[in-house]
């Protein structure tokens, strides 16, 4: 495996390679990531993975203050995991200059995420972008687990005329159900236990869902979630999973996904999940 700083050392490395898949992240590689790494490296010749903690795309300052950062781990999970090529940019190298670029996403950035984590999104797209210019992968690949960031990018692949596919891959799981997440290192062993109940909710919630209507259901998952004392659910909304507009009726589309996010103890932790109810190929 090779170790990248620099963009154009990146760039002439890659410069006669033909397939080229792309995997960003930013750090404490987790079982999410390596399942993204190995498909990656299994689908295309060369597999690249990036390790940015973006600035732009945290509106909270202390988060990205207490972001893990866990490079030497990273990159022996990369060499174990089938990475080519790791590239590692510092802050002055991804931007020289800043990024003033404004997008607009339209009803699927005005949900969820988007209101409540103001210039977030603008912030994934702008670094995001930046990493496909200096990849120009074939293919990218992102992690269910953040359902919206992956409806935001393809937007952005379509506004900025990229020709690069779009991967999604299932949500990994630890043995107790609780999503992987680089946050999860951030919460207590006894706070973890406790955040096991959002995903056995939402699993729950499928079961639930076949003899109760929306409103319902959304009501008992945050109502069964909420009555543990360290979790404080922020939303939940069951969506269209195109659209990512709330859905009143099951039969209000073909493709309906619940996404979650609870603060957990009393750092707080974000916690963010979902669920698919429904989804006709
Ligand atoms: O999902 C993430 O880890 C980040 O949002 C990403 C896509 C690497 C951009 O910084």
């Amino acid at each position: 495996m090779e170790v990248f700083r620099r963009k154009n050392d990146l760039k002439a490395f890659l410069a006669d390679k033909k397939n080229i898949g792309f995997v960003p992240t930013m750090g404490a590689l987790h079982e999410g990531h390596l399942s993204l790494i190995k498909r990656c490296a299994s689908e295309n010749e060369i597999c690249v993975v990036s390790v940015f903690v973006n600035p732009t795309q945290f509106n909270d300052k202390n988060d990205l203050k207490n972001y893990p950062r866990t490079e030497e781990a990273d990159l022996a999970l990369l060499r174990a995991n089938g990475c080519d090529a790791a590239f590692l940019p510092s802050v002055e190298e991804m931007y020289p200059e800043e990024d003033t670029r404004v997008f607009d996403f339209g009803e699927i950035g005005n949900v969820m995420e988007g209101p409540r984590r103001p210039g977030h999104f603008n912030g994934v797209s702008q670094v995001v972008s930046r990493l496909f210019d200096i990849v120009a992968p074939q293919k990218a690949y992102f992690g269910e687990k953040d359902f919206q960031q992956i409806a935001i990018i393809r937007s952005m692949v379509k506004q900025l005329n990229y020709d690069i596919e779009i991967v999604s891959c299932p949500i990994v799981r630890e043995q107790s159900g609780l999503a992987k997440s680089s946050r999860n290192t951030l919460l207590t062993d006894g706070e973890k236990e406790k955040a096991v109940l959002i995903s056995k909710t939402l699993f729950e919630s499928v079961n639930f869902a076949k003899s109760k209507s929306v409103a319902d259901v959304k009501q008992w998952v945050v109502d069964t979630i909420n009555a543990e004392p360290i979790l404080d659910v922020e939303y939940f909304e069951i969506v269209d999973g195109y659209t990512l507009q709330s859905i009143e009726n099951w039969s209000d589309a073909d493709y309906v996904v619940g996404c979650i996010t609870v603060y957990c103890g009393v750092r707080p932790v974000r916690l963010i999940d979902n669920i698919t109810y429904k989804k006709q190929e």
